[in-house]
């Protein structure tokens, strides 16, 4: 049993920078993810993982006034480029991207050059896909400054943009080199921001990790103040469950699926309600809920089960309800474009227990639309 006992010696970690460090394996492309306050501005957390000379920095509007400067006193010696894009959801898209291949072009990168994303899941997400098709492909760090990229999108290689008619619905496998994770960038997260990627944070216990869920319930206060200790601590057991996760199955043919638990049911609502309206996180948050009430009407959670979940959103400041006005057919023509369809057939990730997933077929019609709200 692990509970009482100094969160340091958990999992190890650097005694003196306390730093943590994990592996992604994948074999010859297996990567490392450091962890720890203040490594933004260390260039040794960089140095192994640029290939070249070549490094083109890619930000947004509103991380590049607060880290921009920091990660490239890092890169002393490189031939090192920034571009900056503007903020938000609703940029996620193939033009956007199409200006880093402008740039790329223009200034003539080649195919040893290294994309450095600085920022949230966003940023990340199109710039991985940048670094996937330029040139058939080139190198890529992640430095994730949002909790939600920092325990999710940066690990495992998913990367793409957002099409009008559906989310993430354009994008590639493409692994970076390194994740370097800064905690110390989450000092400047609006609360809005850091409640969202705790939904992900909790997403781990729920499918995987029950002595993990165990431990956010005795916590989470502590991570609410943002308390670096467990933050790290947070991020690191986070990061290692979505690790296991990518290097048991890549490419998402069989337990990876159990990552998107609430996801399908979460992407309904940010489509429906128009990307950037309601966070990817809050969606996710009021979309485990809905999967966690499904599950107990297939007699899979208790009552108790699902109200301990409702309780750790709710702590968490996480909307536990779909939106108001959004009724059971906006849900299920939306469910049935999510990349989990296979066939015309929907699948959908529930819960066998606290702590166990379930990638579900044939569910019962009459179950789903009790768990999808009344017609309006
Ligand atoms: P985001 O990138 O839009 O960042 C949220 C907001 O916080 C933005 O306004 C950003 O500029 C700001 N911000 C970022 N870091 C900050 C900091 N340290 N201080 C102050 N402000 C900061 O959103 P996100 O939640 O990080 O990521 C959501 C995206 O990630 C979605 O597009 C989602 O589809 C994608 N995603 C991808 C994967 C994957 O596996 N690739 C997994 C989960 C989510
Ligand atoms: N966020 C889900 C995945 O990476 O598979």
């Amino acid at each position: 049993m692990y509970f009482g006992q100094p969160i340091n010696k958990l999992f190890g970690g650097d005694p003196i920078t306390g730093m943590k460090k994990l592996s992604v394996d994948l074999g010859d492309r297996s990567y490392p993810i450091y962890i720890a306050p203040g490594i933004l501005s260390d260039p040794a957390s960089y140095l192994p993982h640029i290939k070249g000379s070549q490094v083109l920095v890619i930000t947004n509007q509103t991380i590049a006034p607060l880290y921009l400067k920091q990660l490239c006193s890092a890169l002393a010696g490189f031939s090192v480029s920034t571009l900056i894009l503007p903020d938000g959801e609703e940029h996620k898209n193939i033009e956007t991207v199409q200006q880093i291949f402008d740039r790329l072009l223009k200034d003539k990168y080649n195919r040893t050059a290294t994309l450095i994303a600085l920022g949230g899941g966003v940023t990340g997400d199109m710039t991985g896909f940048a670094a996937a098709c330029y040139q058939r492909g080139v190198a890529f760090i992640q430095v994730p400054t949002t909790l939600l990229s920092q325990v999710d999108s940066s690990v495992g290689g998913k990367t793409g943009v957002n099409h009008p008619l559906g989310k993430n619905m354009i994008g590639a496998f493409h692994q970076p080199n390194a994740v370097i994770i800064d905690t110390e960038t989450l000092t400047t997260l609006p609360e809005k921001e850091l409640s969202a990627g705790l939904a992900e944070v909790i997403k781990y216990g729920l499918i995987r990790d029950p002595e993990f869920f165990e431990w956010l319930e005795d916590n989470i206060n502590h991570l609410l103040e943002r308390d670096n200790e467990y933050l790290v601590e947070a991020i690191f057991r986070s990061c290692k469950n979505k690790a296991e996760v990518v290097a048991e199955d890549e490419f998402e043919s069989g337990v990876r699926a159990t990552l998107n638990l609430g996801h399908t049911f979460g992407h309904a609502i940010e489509a429906c309600q128009g990307y950037g309206n309601w966070l990817h996180g809050e969606a996710v948050s009021a979309g485990t809920m809905m999967a966690a009430d499904l599950s107990r009407r297939m007699g899979w959670l208790s009552d108790d089960d699902v109200g301990r979940i409702m309780n750790l959103f709710e702590k968490c400041r996480l909307p536990t309800r779909p939106p108001i006005g959004m009724g059971p057919d906006d849900f299920l023509q939306k469910m049935m474009l999510d990349k989990k369809v296979l066939d015309g057939n929907l699948r959908l990730v529930l819960l066998k227990s606290l702590g166990e997933a379930r990638v579900c077929v044939d569910i019962d019609p009459v179950l789903l639309r009790e768990t999808l709200p009344p017609p309006n």
